[in-house]
């Protein structure tokens, strides 16, 4: 491990660059848990830049946790729509209504408790404590494993729970005392900015001595990752009923699976491959429906990537003579909460081509 010296230099160097080249960030002008907590839930596993506009769109919508709180859950989930890992959204709703109506509207005052909020994690609890209360303790995200990694060298795999023990520990010694919220937020924008995954600019990093990886031209291989996660493939065949006044069926995922609480059309859904007669299977699936026409919508399947899923989605226009059970006008589709991949779809289709 490096010397005293090195460990305030570091910080010194980390805050002197950030004072020049900090990101304005509308979360930044503000003490307020509510905000801050907001904003890192928001950029869980989200890049500042498509995080910012649902930031604001919460915040003008919710101004206060309580306003969130009261909020229906499908306002939420729409509201969210297109920011992907849902469960954060239904995370956020839970611990919006247990700040509000269990600890009278007051976020929990330090790390410790904060972490007991769902959807609040190691990483997240620190952002908050250190940003809104000025607590000293170090935030480890992929950005800090990515500097202090190479800064340091440190080649442990980053993917175990021990190495991000290691990271804290290092962190925890750089951290200042009188400031940590300038210097976790320092060493985020380091990471997002200058020490970027790919191609960082080294030649004008303040680091380029100090930095090991780049000494020992390491800088491309570090963080070690070990741990890839699998990808499942996965085939959904979503079924756009329609009839001749315009009208659809929609449903709501309410099982413990991908987008959960969010509407979609009916599906068929397999992890092996996609619907190979169409006919048949609706009418296996739905006896007593009159099929006018079937038109296929999608030439090639759409891909769409999640963490852990390969989709592979095609939807089909199906006319019939009247939708099953319940109906939804084509025109109040808006109204609900989609996924991103299907909200897409929609908005690029027109109603009198699927009628005609
Ligand atoms: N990523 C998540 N939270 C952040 C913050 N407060 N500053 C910069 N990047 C971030």
């Amino acid at each position: 491990m490096r010397s005293i010296l090195f460990t305030m230099i570091f910080s010194n160097k980390l805050i002197t660059w950030y004072l020049e080249n900090k990101r304005f960030l509308p979360w930044r002008e503000t003490k307020n848990p509510y905000a801050i907590w907001l904003s890192e839930i928001i950029l869980q596993q989200t890049r500042v830049a498509q995080g910012l506009p649902y930031f604001e769109a919460f915040l003008t919508t919710y101004p206060t946790v309580k306003d969130l709180a009261d909020a229906p859950e499908d306002d939420v989930m729409r509201l969210w729509q297109g920011l992907g890992y849902y469960s954060r959204a239904r995370n956020l709703h839970a611990t919006a209504k247990k700040v509000a109506y269990e600890l009278n509207g007051v976020f929990p005052p330090n790390y410790k408790e904060l972490l007991t909020l769902k959807g609040v994690g190691e990483y997240t609890a620190a952002a908050i404590a250190s940003i809104a209360y000025d607590e000293v303790v170090p935030v480890v995200d992929g950005n800090v494993f990515r500097v202090l990694s190479r800064v340091y060298g440190i080649t442990s795999d980053i993917s175990t729970n021990t190495t991000k023990k290691e990271f804290q520990a290092l962190a925890a010694t750089l951290i200042p005392q009188h400031d940590p919220a300038t210097f976790n937020q320092a060493i985020m924008d380091f990471g997002a900015i200058q020490c970027t995954p790919k191609s960082p600019d080294c030649p004008s990093c303040p680091f380029i001595k100090e930095c090991v990886a780049y000494q020992t031209n390491q800088v491309a291989v570090l963080p070690i990752k070990l741990s890839k996660v699998k990808v499942k493939k996965r085939y959904l065949d979503f079924i756009i009923f329609i009839d001749k006044d315009g009208n659809t069926h929609i449903e709501q995922r309410t099982a413990k699976d991908i987008w959960q609480q969010l509407y979609q059309f009916p599906v068929f859904d397999s992890f092996t491959h996609h619907v190979e007669d169409i006919d048949s299977a609706l009418r296996e699936r739905y006896d007593t429906l009159y099929i006018k026409e079937i038109k296929e919508l999608t030439t090639d399947a759409i891909i769409h990537q999640l963490s852990h899923q390969k989709l592979h989605i095609k939807f089909w226009c199906v006319q019939i003579e009247a939708t099953p059970s319940v109906q939804t006008r084509w025109e109040d589709l808006n109204k609900f909460g989609f996924p991103i991949v299907i909200h897409n779809f929609i908005t690029s289709l027109d109603l009198k081509t699927l009628i005609s």
